[in-house]
């Protein structure tokens, strides 16, 4: 979607210039619909010089936008609020990517009540593949979140949420891509311990993440699912995730409890007595059912001496299974 609006950008490091730089490259907006600010007047310079953007300073840039971006380091938002307070009003709409700053906190610092949408985007914005969580603020109107939408879309996928919930996002998506740098890192290292070039390991590994999550998020499929294509009986890769398991901590089938407690959207403690009782896994299966459901829940050690190797595995992945295919468990819808 298109946006007519007049957008302002303060700040334009790597966010800031990610996010217009996505709204002229997918044509939602067009250069002299943008003006920025920054700190260093030659940055507003060489921004203006490479994608034909309006400069101007911090009031500048409030007074003449319909849409203030906030793209500022979060210890200097405070003063760039008070700069920019005489020019804004109910009028205008604030957005603001600054990382663990409240809504009521920039409110405050203007003039209540304000339209502002806060937006929790990650790095990966910088090359188009942004993921973005929006949580409008007490006085934002649906046609704020979407032209907010139109602005992190143009660099990913963007999700609405509670304010409430940002903070989670941070640590999921804000800080997944370290996450993920680390174990491609970690997959290189494989492939060159093996033999493999540097370069190519990285390639390799980089590409079949990128893969992976793509074919993830086309084909709508449940990873567990999709790691089940990959597992031919007896091959490598189910060889290869039998290894991992069998030598991280407690000797536990992650993948699997994690797709458990991604799935079960249900109190677990009143669940396993009704799921013991009557599945299929009847003892001496139950002693390993509530030891696994009490991991997954209370984080309770797994007992390796109930299911360990490959049974453990199998045993896991059964569960999964179950839960998945509805066989005991009824998934409330949530
Ligand atoms: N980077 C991310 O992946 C990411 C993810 C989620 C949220 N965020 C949030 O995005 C915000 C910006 O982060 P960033 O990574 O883009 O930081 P950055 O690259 O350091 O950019 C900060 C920008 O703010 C400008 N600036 C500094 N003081 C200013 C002032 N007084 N008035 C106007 N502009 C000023 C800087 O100008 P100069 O260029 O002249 O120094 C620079 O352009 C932060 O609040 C952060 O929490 C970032």
């Amino acid at each position: 979607m298109a946006t007519d609006k007049k957008l302002g950008f303060i700040g334009a490091g790597n966010m800031g210039e990610a996010l217009f730089k996505g709204l002229l490259k997918t044509k939602a907006a067009r250069p002299e619909q943008i003006q920025v600010s920054a700190r260093r007047p030659e940055r507003v310079q060489e921004l203006a010089k490479t994608y034909g953007v309006r400069g101007g300073s911090n009031s500048e840039v409030a007074r003449a936008s319909d849409v203030i971006v906030l793209a500022v380091k979060p210890q200097i938002l405070d003063q760039v609020l008070r700069e920019i307070s005489p020019e804004v009003s109910q009028e205008k709409l604030i957005i603001s990517v600054a990382a663990g700053v409240p809504i009521a906190a920039i409110e405050r610092r203007l003039h209540p009540p304000m339209r502002i949408v806060r937006a929790m985007p990650n790095t990966p914005a910088t090359v188009g593949a942004a993921a973005t969580a929006l949580a409008p603020g007490e006085h934002a109107t649906e046609a704020d979140l979407a032209a907010a939408r139109t602005i992190f879309d143009s660099v990913g996928l963007s999700v609405v949420l509670e304010e409430s919930q940002l903070d989670a996002v941070t640590g999921l998506s804000g800080s997944g891509p370290a996450y993920l740098f680390l174990i491609i890192e970690a997959l290189a290292d494989a492939g060159v311990k093996v033999g493999l070039s540097r370069r190519a390991s990285l390639q390799l590994a980089a590409q079949t993440v990128l893969g992976s999550a793509k074919l993830l998020i086309e084909s709508g499929e449940h990873p567990g699912m999709l790691k089940d294509a990959v597992t031919s009986p007896g091959g490598t890769a189910i060889a290869g995730l039998h290894r991992c398991w069998t030598t991280t901590n407690a000797q536990t089938p992650r993948t699997a409890h994690f797709s458990v407690a991604t799935d079960l959207n249900v109190d677990y403690r009143a669940t396993w007595h009704e799921v013991t009782d009557s599945g299929p896994f009847k003892n001496p299966y139950r002693i390993g059912w509530e030891n696994f459901l009490r991991h997954v829940v209370e984080g309770a050690p797994m007992r390796t001496d109930f299911a360990a190797g490959i049974r453990d595995v199998q045993f896991a992945e059964a569960c999964y299974r179950s839960i998945k295919d509805g066989a005991w468990v009824k998934l409330d819808a949530h």
